[in-house]
């Protein structure tokens, strides 16, 4: 018989399938691919087909609706992932989709684990889908709102942008709070006016996450504060809070590409830390912000007067961060070298994608270039 210990320490550890129960869709076993918030999404055989079933917990009708409106908005849009039907229960929302293959961060987790670089023509395709899909999206006057590698999946040799509840028409836009913190836009994250721009800023970060399996602005890695910058402590809770549902699945679900899904934890999991700020508390939320904005500033350059102005919690009235005594400023170049060194910056990280980086991330978002202006760069040539 098992010892009091052992049975306390069983009661413990939650398998896979006690956290995941079977769940019948339509009567048939779907199998959990992400998510378990407010949506889980399951593959699914309906009608003969294996499609993909994105389940909204009922109180989340909001997002479903948002979901579903711009989902039929992008009907037949290439580098969008196409909706199939909706149907909902008493206790959910459901809407199908094609069945795709691994999100782009499950495929970085997967090549950190394997201690592997990106292969610079995958890279560059992914990048491509990633610009064109928004170059649709922007045109239709509509922000996604939340560009991340956890919302690009694999569709063969192309890639398809996902995860339409956060985004919105421009013209309905009010400043607030949305998306994905270590993604996110400044102009965002000052809760100032913002545009179809924002998206650029967050595919520009994905876009170098996409490269070196690294973020360009972690708040989470000390290193990145090495030179005794007296900026805010964060709890070593804010970390783990701040992962992305995929991220807290370590699940093998049954995509069509059939790649081993199964990954979690890497030396980039601070990578694709996501922060769905329902899940940390004010004061870190205020701790992580202000990191970003100095990590930011720190590679970009002081930020012009007009945006500091209207961030009077992050800014002194001169328009310096608050508290920091003194930004030790590093240019992008000279950060990629350092970190990456000559032979990434020749591989990769070629003067054309620093070229990009350098125009999609300037504070001012009217600054940044369109998607469609992206992807006239010769890095697509
Ligand atoms: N059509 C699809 N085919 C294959 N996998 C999918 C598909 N849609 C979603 N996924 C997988 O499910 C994950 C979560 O999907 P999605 O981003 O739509 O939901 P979410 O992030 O949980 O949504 P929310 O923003 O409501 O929290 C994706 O990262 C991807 O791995
Ligand atoms: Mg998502």
């Amino acid at each position: 018989m098992d010892s009091l210990q052992k049975q306390f320490e069983k009661s413990l550890t939650i398998s896979k399938k006690e956290r995941y129960p079977d769940v019948y869709i339509y009567g048939t076993k779907a199998k959990h691919i992400a998510g378990g918030g407010d949506a889980e999404v399951f593959s699914v055989h309906l009608d003969n087909n294996l499609v993909a079933v994105k389940r909204y917990a009922i109180d989340a009708r909001k997002e479903y609706q948002n979901e579903l409106y711009f989902l039929n908005e992008f009907r037949g849009s290439s580098f969008i992932v196409q909706m199939l039907s909706n149907f909902e229960d008493k206790l959910y929302l459901y809407i199908t989709m094609e069945l795709c293959g691994l999100s782009v961060s499950k495929y970085l987790r997967q090549l950190s684990k394997d201690d592997k670089a990106i292969d610079p023509f995958v890279a560059n395709r992914i990048i491509f889908c990633m610009f064109a899909g928004l170059d649709i999206i922007h045109i239709h006057e509509v922000i996604h709102g939340d560009i991340k590698p956890g919302n690009l999946i694999f569709d063969g040799d192309s890639i398809k942008i996902i995860d339409f509840c956060t985004a919105e028409r421009v013209s309905f836009v009010k400043p607030k709070y949305v998306g994905t913190l270590l993604y996110t836009a400044p102009e965002i994250l000052i809760e100032s006016m913002y545009n179809t721009k924002a998206d650029i800023w967050s595919a520009a970060i994905s876009m170098f996450e996409v490269l070196t399996c690294e973020l360009l602005f972690d708040a989470h890695n000390e290193c990145n504060f090495e030179y005794g910058e007296q900026l805010p402590e964060l709890s070593d809770e804010s970390d783990s809070s701040e992962m992305d549902d995929e991220q807290k699945d370590d699940e093998e679900g049954e995509l069509k590409d059939g790649v081993d899904d199964s990954v979690s934890d890497s030396a980039s999991d601070s990578a694709n830390n996501s922060s769905d700020q329902s899940d940390i508390d004010e004061d870190t939320e205020y701790k992580i912000i202000y990191r970003l904005l100095y990590l930011q500033e720190k590679l970009l350059g002081p930020p012009p007067s007009m945006f500091t102005f209207w961030a009077p919690r992050f800014y002194n009235s001169d328009g310096r961060l608050k508290d920091t005594p003194q930004t030790v400023y590093m240019c992008l170049r000279e950060f990629i070298n350092a970190n990456f060194g000559e032979k990434a910056q020749r591989d990769y990280i070629t003067a054309d994608v620093i070229d990009i980086l350098i125009k999609c991330l300037q504070f001012t978002h009217n600054d940044r270039p369109t998607a469609g202006q992206v992807l006239k760069s010769p890095y697509f040539q």
